[in-house]
């Protein structure tokens, strides 16, 4: 009998970068995936793995349809998508911070209603309603840093990981919302049908996981 491929869809771009070493020390072949060129799936060689290379929230959307059993993808996606599936692991990886950002000018405790330029409408909102604040929420879908500079919005709700993107458009941080690393998902079929195999993986990665992150960041 041929053992079935787990499928495994992974965040393209700077999750990639970041998974693609754990995957190897933890005794996956990813030499196929370093040299992708336009390939978007990708058969593991030695091992039982479909890779599927997609955005974000892409993601999310393979996992909630069956169409991949395993989803690698920032806590800020699965959030903002809210998602149902199983978060079986925190790869320590990809760790980021939802801020409020603006220019120097900016007055958090301004009255008037504000505008927020997001990728995030959901989180934002949230933020906003714990505040006790009705605003005006735009969906930016990327370079959010270029509604306050200019003058789309009055502020903006986004990631930031090194600061260098808010650096060098001179912005300022006004709050820090919530904390974002890269999840291990699990359709919860996937984990009734090929618990074995998911588990396998997990417990793999978690032994690199361990091996490589300081204590004090295991939640
Ligand atoms: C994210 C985020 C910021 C940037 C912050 O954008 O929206 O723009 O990274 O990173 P930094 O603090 O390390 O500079 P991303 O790179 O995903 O691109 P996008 O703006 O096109 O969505």
């Amino acid at each position: 009998m041929t053992e079935a491929r787990l499928k495994i869809a992974l965040t393209k771009g700077r999750v990639e970068q970041q998974v693609l070493p754990l995957l190897e020390q933890a005794g996956i072949d990813c030499d196929l995936i370093r040299h992708k060129q336009r390939r978007l799936i990708f058969d593991s060689p030695t091992q039982p793995y479909e890779f599927i290379l997609a955005k974000g929230p892409d993601v999310t959307t393979f996992l909630e349809r069956g169409a991949a059993d395993i989803g690698i993808v920032g806590s800020d996606i699965l959030v903002e998508h809210r998602s149902t599936q199983y978060e079986l692991l925190d790869l320590g990886v990809g760790r980021c911070q939802f801020i409020l950002a603006s220019t120097a000018d900016f007055d958090p405790d301004a009255p008037q209603r504000k505008i927020i330029g997001t990728k995030y409408p959901l989180i934002t909102k949230r933020y906003f309603d714990q505040l006790g604040q009705d605003v005006e929420i735009i969906k930016i879908e990327g370079s959010v840093e270029l509604a306050p500079l200019t003058g789309l919005a009055d502020a903006i709700v986004d990631i930031t990981e090194t600061g260098t993107t808010l650096r060098e458009n001179h912005l300022q941080i006004y709050d820090y919302l919530q904390p974002v690393s890269t999840r291990l998902v699990v359709n919860r079929l996937a984990l009734k049908q090929q618990q074995a195999a998911i588990y396998d993986l997990v417990d793999r990665l978690a032994a690199v996981v361990n091996a490589t992150t300081p204590k004090e960041q295991i939640k």
